[in-house]
């Protein structure tokens, strides 16, 4: 039966990241070279707003622009806008202090900030960019407006680093919702939607207002969709109605998750701060933070099974694939480390190593062509290097997945081509997860399916193939191979 028949058959195609490729960029700098090289990397149709001083700045709110991306230049306002520091700037210099939880506080608030809090409003999802100035005063005043601002040095940025904040940080055209957590009779304030793999489209699923029947409940378990969307900016009314009914309990969790990613990942890039000790173990408790969240979101589901077939992203971003893994890592790792009087070192190396894996992609490519394969292989070590300069205190056997999750039992791997033996048990384990989320968010973009049915292909293929054999360690495939009775 074509279960698909029972939902709306409208359906639409998102402008997808249309904004995120083309952004307005509002440019406050003097700074020519900088100007520059920011040029390069945001092609036209991209447009720029250049402005040498807060007053023209100003005019240009009264123009109404929708500014996606603020790159401000701080050394340059540092110079300009001394005279303009009273007495509430002074003491926020020192780096050192610890966060007041709070912003202003009533106190008033620097030109710049003012500025930004106004421009902001055009656009709540605008990315900020400072350029910040060696004794920067401003920075710890913008991150404590809650915003996502990134600190960056002028000569320690790339073309990559930038589009990699682009994509991690920009809008996003919809928002994941949990099949698992509607029931028959439920109604929203908002239209829901599911994607459509084959032809890349979103279909209305539910109508504003609409009550959830049980035929389409029931469709939309036959077809095995684990994730329903919103429209971005339909998220917040979806969620301020959900929340004190306890509605969307598991979709809100997985979706406070991803945005605590999202933070965390915009503190490891964050140049501006130099106590690398104090932050390295300020991140990794967060990132302990963030699996542990996402351990009890796990629990929340009736078995390990339904978790691991419902929870993952389906979408091809970075967050997404780095969730998945986490989840992978915390469900079947779970079950590899019984192998090993059940450690749990194992799945807190295997669910940190998830999330921090792929962080060096930032600083090695974006896009690249098969000529260029050998840029996307540095990402290991500008990874591992980035983790090493932030002082994340790592377990050996988190950084040792981290450094070889593209080396390969035959040997073919890189960055080193180790062989079988040098290889521990973790590192196939992650290696074949990896690789596993893959195929699997590919065999999603064909047809609706749970987690199960492409482990249980992956293994037919990585088994049988003749041309593929011994990419991963047979024996480890193998005790992961009765996946299906996790309870
Ligand atoms: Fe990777
Ligand atoms: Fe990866």
């Amino acid at each position: 039966m074509n279960s698909f028949n029972l939902l709306h058959p409208q359906t639409f195609s998102l402008e997808k990241n249309k904004l995120r490729l083309y952004p307005n960029i509002l440019l406050l700098s003097k700074d020519l070279k900088l100007e520059l090289k920011l040029s390069e990397i945001f092609v036209p149709p991209s447009h720029f707003f250049t402005v040498h001083a807060l007053g023209s700045a100003k005019e240009m709110l009264k123009r109404n622009i929708p500014i996606d991306f603020a790159c401000i230049d701080e050394e340059y306002f540092l110079k300009e806008l001394v005279h303009d520091r009273g007495e509430t700037d002074r003491g926020e210099t020192d780096r050192g202090e610890t966060d007041r939880g709070e912003t202003d506080r009533g106190e008033t608030d620097h030109p710049l900030i003012s500025y930004y809090k106004e421009l902001i409003k055009s656009n709540p999802k605008m990315i900020v960019v400072l350029f910040f100035a060696e004794h920067s005063f401003l920075y710890k005043r913008f991150t404590k407006l809650n915003y996502s601002t990134i600190s960056l040095t002028k000569n320690n940025f790339s073309s990559s680093l930038i589009s990699f904040i682009q994509e991690i940080f920009g809008r996003r055209p919809y928002r994941s919702l949990l099949a698992r957590d509607f029931r028959a009779n439920d109604s929203f304030p908002v239209d829901i939607y599911f994607y459509r793999p084959k032809g890349q489209e979103y279909s209305l699923f539910l109508n504003k207002g609409e009550a959830l029947s049980s035929n389409k409940l029931s469709a939309l378990w036959s077809q095995g969709i684990g994730h329903l969307e919103v429209r971005d900016q339909d998220f917040s009314e979806l969620i301020s109605y959900t929340l004190p009914r306890g509605m969307l309990k598991r979709s809100e969790e997985l979706h406070y998750i991803r945005k605590q990613y999202k933070i965390l990942l915009g503190e490891i890039f964050d140049d501006s701060k130099s106590d690398y000790r104090v932050r390295g173990e300020e991140i990794y408790q967060s990132i302990l933070r963030i699996t542990e969240r996402l351990r009890s979101l796990i629990n929340l589901f009736p078995a390990p099974l339904e978790a691991l077939n419902e929870l993952p992203f389906t979408d091809d971003s970075f967050l997404g694939h780095g969730i998945n893994l986490c989840v992978y890592a915390l469900v079947i790792g779970k079950e590899l480390a019984k192998h090993s009087n059940n450690r749990e070192d194992i799945v807190v190396a295997l669910s940190v190593a998830a999330i921090l894996h792929d962080v060096g992609k930032a600083y090695a490519y974006r896009e690249y062509s098969h000529q260029q394969f050998s840029l996307y292989k540095t990402h290991l070590n500008a990874g591992l290097e980035l983790i090493q300069q932030r002082k994340l205190p790592l377990t050996p056997l988190t950084s040792t997945i981290i450094r070889e999750h593209h080396e390969q039992h035959n040997g073919l791997g890189y960055p080193e081509g180790i062989s079988a033996d040098k290889l521990c048990m973790e590192v196939n384990f992650f290696n074949i997860i990896n690789n596993l989320d893959y195929f699997h968010r590919d065999a999603l973009n064909q047809e609706h399916r749970p987690f199960i049915k492409s482990w249980e292909q992956f293994y037919i293929q990585e088994t049988n193939c003749e041309w593929i054999k011994n990419k991963f360690n047979p024996q480890t495939l193998h005790t992961m191979k009765n996946l299906r009775t996790l309870n």
